[in-house]
């Protein structure tokens, strides 16, 4: 990563995530409404083909207002080097526009191994980056997808054309394994947080049932309840932004939401971020370690 040509650049604090833009039992009045209120704020967005049709639901609302079309993350990937360009189209055609500033590296099997071993994906990647479909490449972890990342940052091979690391990063969450996280924080490498409320607000996921998209989720709320309400921080929303950009290394956090008024208390936290006091991050810290060699390491992918 070069300093000035970072496609980090500018990265706002708060990153409108798209995922609730296509719930499809939802208005899509409703969804272009909040859609345009993001792009009114003037903060980034994170969008995938995978969110439904938020694809869509964004190319109308920026077609509507091409000035206000927003700087975006979206998810590139999989499991072999040909399907990149590809996957950049997808999103890129409905969307209306011909780049976007950082495609977010989800690697698999043959790609995965490729950018372990230092392959020809970098040379792609460079390809990609000079014909102006992406600006640059966050890479994505998960506790079970931390070893390719690890072994390619640790050779060295990701430097000049990796910007930085995106992962599950909240008060229940930190999906990069406890070496991987060590390397990232030794090497002093951005980091863009996901999950910005850990899926909504913290009571509700300890306290009703099914609210939480999985048991894990519950069990750990019981344990952050009491941190929280010790802070004495008034809202959900403002103790997550904070936490996030308690890491130095952290240049975002990626939030989502289908409501005005939600999105509105995530723009009201971005606009004033204090850390957190030490000693709460220290308790949070030692309890995401914990939880990564307890459980995350051992789950089955794409299980929680
Ligand atoms: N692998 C990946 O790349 C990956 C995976 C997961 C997420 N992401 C990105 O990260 C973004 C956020 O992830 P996420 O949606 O899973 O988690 P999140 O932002 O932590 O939680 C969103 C949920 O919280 C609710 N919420 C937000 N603010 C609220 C408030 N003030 N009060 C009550 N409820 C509130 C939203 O409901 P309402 O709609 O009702 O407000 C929504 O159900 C996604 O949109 C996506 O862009 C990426």
């Amino acid at each position: 990563m070069s300093g000035n040509k970072s496609g980090l650049n500018e990265i706002t604090p708060y990153i409108y995530g798209t995922t609730r833009l296509g719930d499809q039992k939802l208005p899509r009045t409703e969804r272009l409404k909040v859609a345009h209120a993001a792009m009114n704020s003037g903060v980034w967005f994170h969008t995938s083909r995978m969110y439904g049709d938020a694809l869509e639901v964004l190319g109308e609302a920026f077609a509507e207002e091409p000035a206000k079309v927003p700087k975006l993350i979206i998810k590139i990937g999989w499991d072999n080097i040909n399907q990149l360009r590809g996957v950049i189209e997808e999103n890129l055609v409905p969307l209306g526009l011909n780049g976007v500033q950082l495609g977010q590296l989800c690697l698999s099997g043959g790609l995965a191994n490729d950018f372990a071993n230092g392959g020809h994906c970098y040379k792609v990647f460079q390809d990609l980056k000079d014909e102006g479909l992406v600006q640059g490449y966050l890479v994505e972890a998960f506790p079970w997808t931390s070893e390719p990342s690890l072994k390619a940052l640790r050779a060295g091979y990701t430097q000049g054309i990796i910007d930085g690391y995106i992962f599950y990063l909240n008060p229940l969450q930190r999906f990069a394994s406890n070496q991987f996280w060590d390397e990232i924080v030794e090497r002093k490498q951005p980091i863009v947080a996901m999950r910005t409320v850990s899926g909504g607000p913290v009571h509700n996921l300890r306290d009703i049932p099914g609210f939480a998209w999985k048991d894990y989720l519950q069990k750990r709320a019981v344990e952050v309840v009491p941190i929280f309400e010790k802070s004495e921080v008034k809202s959900w929303t403002e103790f997550c932004v904070r936490f996030a950009h308690s890491f130095p290394l952290v240049k975002a956090t990626v939030g989502s939401t289908s409501k005005i008024e939600n999105l509105a208390e995530f723009l009201t936290a971005k606009n004033h971020i204090d850390p957190l006091p030490e000693s709460i991050i220290q308790e949070i810290v030692a309890l995401h370690r914990r939880w990564s060699d307890e459980y995350d390491i051992h789950a089955v992918p794409w299980t929680m």
